[in-house]
């Protein structure tokens, strides 16, 4: 393979926090190692138009506290189509990018998968979405400050839901993963917390709701998207009327779990897994991603990360049901 010299790093899918503080390590690490760093812009709908610029070690100062990504993000429809990869190919030799690293969760990867079969052309993957669902890494970037946000925000609910003893279900993102509502249910003391992973989540809230509820008490049952009884609403809607001696409500916290200054934990695993990447690329690894497990760096091929699941632990459903509170029998 030919020595790379010049390489482009970009934000894709669903931002996170941390996105940064990664960006930053990969330009800084590329730089220290005299490797030239290219900022693609929008994911890969900036590598077809070709919206990428020379990112250097001051483009990146002050960054790493930030929400967001400097380098904006984007689901490109094109890039789903042979065609849309060509023009990205293409444009790469245009500007004389010899490798990739892609910041991003299993879409982009799968992206990134099918392009380094199809062209010659390295990706290496860092895993960044709130979700924490990729095979090969116990952590992603932006989970952390994801988790702690809900945990921030259902406490806040708490207080509220015990002033009227009402029963709240509050969803959490996760696409179909449940990692952000069993970690931060355990961490919010929720009472009922119904994931994506289980079949028939509904008849946990109706058990939860017909044996156990305190009726003189309030209540949290934390609900991920992706449920196949529906959406958190529905849910809502359809245990109203069975359990009319409950004032229930619902809040849906959405993509205030997506922004926020990074955690110290994002942060550093962000900054790991940057260096790790351009460390991979001077190896002249390609078609991998980063991860992270038992706090050491590993690296994972891209198709293992993409096509095999990560089962949520056991353990921790069964721990949360333990400690939930009940109604005391008799
Ligand atoms: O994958 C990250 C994620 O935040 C999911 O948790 C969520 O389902 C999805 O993205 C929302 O995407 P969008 O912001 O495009 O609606």
């Amino acid at each position: 393979m030919a020595k790379i010299r010049r390489i482009g790093i970009l934000t894709s899918g669903g931002d996170a926090p941390g996105m940064n503080a990664a960006i930053r390590a990969v330009t800084r690490a590329g730089i220290n190692n005299d490797l030239e760093v290219f900022g693609i812009k929008r994911g890969y709908q900036g590598i077809i138009e070709g919206d990428m610029i020379p990112t250097y070690s001051e483009t990146v100062s002050g960054i790493i506290q930030k929400g967001d990504t400097f380098l904006l993000t984007a689901r490109s429809k094109r890039f789903l189509e042979f065609e849309g990869r060509k023009e990205a190919y293409q444009q790469l030799k245009r500007y004389e990018i010899d490798a990739v690293v892609v910041i991003g969760g299993d879409g982009s990867f799968t992206g990134a998968n099918i392009m380094s079969s199809e062209f010659d052309i390295p990706f290496i993957g860092i895993p960044g979405t709130i979700d924490n669902d990729l095979f090969g890494t116990d952590y992603t970037i932006g989970y952390d400050t994801a988790l702690n946000t809900v945990v921030e925000a259902v406490d806040k609910i708490r207080d509220t839901a015990s002033s009227h003893n009402r029963i709240f279900f509050v969803e959490v993102m996760g696409r179909e993963a449940g990692f952000v509502a069993i970690n931060s249910g355990i961490a919010c003391g929720a009472e009922v917390i119904m994931i994506p992973e289980q079949k028939n989540q509904i008849e946990k809230a109706r058990r939860f709701l017909s044996e156990r509820a305190r009726k003189n008490k309030s209540s949290i049952i934390l609900v991920a998207e992706g449920l196949e009884d529906g959406n958190t609403m529905e849910i809502a809607e359809r245990l109203k009327p069975e359990f009319p001696q409950f004032d229930m409500r619902v809040s849906i916290l959405g993509h205030i779990q997506r922004g926020g200054s990074p955690s110290a934990k994002d942060r550093v695993i962000a900054s790991r897994m940057g260096v790790a990447a351009v460390e991979a690329l001077l190896d002249n690894q390609k078609c991998l991603m980063i991860g992270l497990v038992n706090d050491k760096i590993v690296q994972v091929s891209l198709n293992k990360a993409v096509k095999l699941h990560k089962a949520i632990d056991e353990d921790l459903i069964r721990l949360a049901e333990g400690i939930a509170t009940y109604e005391p029998k008799g």
